[in-house]
C-alpha cells in the first residue's frame, strides 16, 4: 500500500517526526532558513504540517488533489484558508490550550521588561559598559503592581494573563465579544468597552485572533485614547496593530512604550521606522517558544495530522469534514 505523502515546513523534534515517518513518506524543510514557497511542494501531498505561519491559499489547495489534512503547529490558523479547505473536505487541526500559560508568561515578560527598563539596563551594563558607579537616578521604570491592565481578547491566553496580573494585585479590565461573567466571578476582572479599556489602562495586552475585524484594531484613534504613560503589549498577530500609527504614537509621546512579539510583516523590515525607537521592544515571535510547550505542540500536531490522513476525527480540530 502506498504511504501518505507529507510535508513538514520546519524541523520538529525528531521523536515526533519518527512517529509520522512510521506511517508516511515525509519531506521536511530541514533548516531554519527561509522556506521557499510551499506552492512548489504541495501538489503531490496527502498531508501538510505547517510550523511557521506559511500561507496556504485556495490556489495552492487547488493544485493538491489528494490533500486530506492540514495540521497547524500553533493555535492561530489565520494563514490557512479554512474556507477553501471546507469546500474541498480537507481536515484542519491546530494546537490550542497547551501554549496558553507559556504565552501568558511571555506576555508578562514583555510587560515587565518594558515597565522596568530591562533592555536599556542590559544595554547600559553589558553592551555599552557604562556602569561605572551606582547611580540611583537612572532607568526609573513604572510600577506594575496595583496598576490597571486592559486585556483585549479574553480567550484562553487572556484568561491566563489575567490570573498572573491578579497575582500582581493589578486591577484587570477586559474587552471581548462575549462577556464572561464566570471569569469575572473567578478572577475579579471587569468587563468594559474597548474605548473604556484603552482610556483607563496603564498596560494594554492584545490576545485576539487575526480576522478582518481585528486587522488594525489598534490604530491612530485607539492609540490616541490611551494614557500618555501607558504601555502596549502585542502578542497576538502583527496586523492587529497599525505599525505606522504605533510608531507615531511612540515617537510623539502619545503612549510611553510598547513591547511586541509579533510584527507586520514578519520579520519586520530592517528599515522599518519602529526599529529606530528606543521605547519599543520587539521579540521575534516567541510566545509559545519553550522546550516543553513546543514538544506538546508537536505531539498534538502529529496526532492531528495522522488522524486527518486516516479520515479519523482530529483530536484538536478546527475543521473536521467527516464528523
Ligand atoms: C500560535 O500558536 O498561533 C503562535 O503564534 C505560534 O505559531
Amino acid at each position: 500500500m502506498s504511504r501518505f505523502k507529507v510535508f513538514i515546513t520546519r524541523p520538529i523534534p525528531k521523536e515526533i517526526r519518527a512517529k509520522i515517518e512510521a506511517e508516511c513518506e515525509v519531506d521536511m524543510w530541514h533548516t531554519s532558513a527561509i522556506l521557499p514557497p510551499i506552492a512548489e511542494r504541495i501538489s503531490p501531498l496527502d498531508g501538510l504540517l505547517t510550523y511557521g505561519h506559511e500561507l496556504v491559499t485556495p490556489e495552492m489547495i487547488a493544485t493538491a488533489p489528494n490533500l486530506k489534512a492540514i495540521s497547524v503547529m500553533g493555535v492561530g490558523y489565520d494563514h490557512v484558508h479554512v474556507e477553501a479547505c471546507r469546500e474541498r473536505g480537507i481536515a484542519v487541526g491546530h494546537t490550542p490550550g497547551v501554549l496558553s500559560d507559556t504565552t501568558a508568561d511571555m506576555t508578562m515578560a514583555l510587560l515587565l521588561a518594558a515597565a522596568r527598563n530591562i533592555v536599556p539596563a542590559y544595554n547600559h551594563v553589558q553592551v555599552s559598559k557604562q556602569w561605572k558607579y551606582y547611580d540611583p537616578n537612572i532607568l526609573w521604570g513604572t510600577d506594575v503592581h496595583h496598576s490597571t491592565l486592559g486585556i483585549v481578547g479574553m480567550g484562553r491566553i487572556g484568561h491566563a494573563v489575567a490570573k498572573r496580573a491578579r497575582a500582581f494585585d493589578m486591577r484587570v479590565l477586559y474587552y471581548k465579544r462575549e462577556r464572561r461573567e464566570d471569569w469575572e466571578q473567578e478572577l475579579g476582572v471587569e468587563y468594559v468597552t474597548l474605548e473604556n479599556l484603552l482610556e483607563a489602562s496603564d498596560f494594554v495586552t492584545l490576545h485576539v485572533p487575526l480576522t478582518e475585524e481585528t486587522t488594525h484594531l489598534i490604530g491612530k484613534t485607539e492609540l490616541a485614547l490611551m494614557k500618555k504613560t501607558a504601555i502596549l503589549v502585542n502578542i497576538a498577530r502583527g496586523p492587529v496593530v497599525d505599525h505606522y500609527a504605533l510608531h507615531d504614537a511612540l515617537k510623539d509621546g502619545q503612549i510611553a512604550g510598547a513591547a511586541v512579539d509579533v510584527t507586520e510583516p514578519e520579520p519586520i523590515n530592517t528599515d522599518h521606522p519602529l526599529l529606530s525607537l528606543d521605547n519599543v521592544i520587539i521579540a521575534p515571535h516567541l510566545g509559545s517558544a519553550t522546550i516543553q510547550t513546543r514538544m506538546k505542540m508537536a505531539t498534538m500536531a502529529m496526532e492531528n495530522l495522522l488522524a486527518g490522513l486516516k479520515g479519523e476525527q482530529l483530536p484538536y480540530g478546527v475543521l473536521q469534514p467527516n464528523f
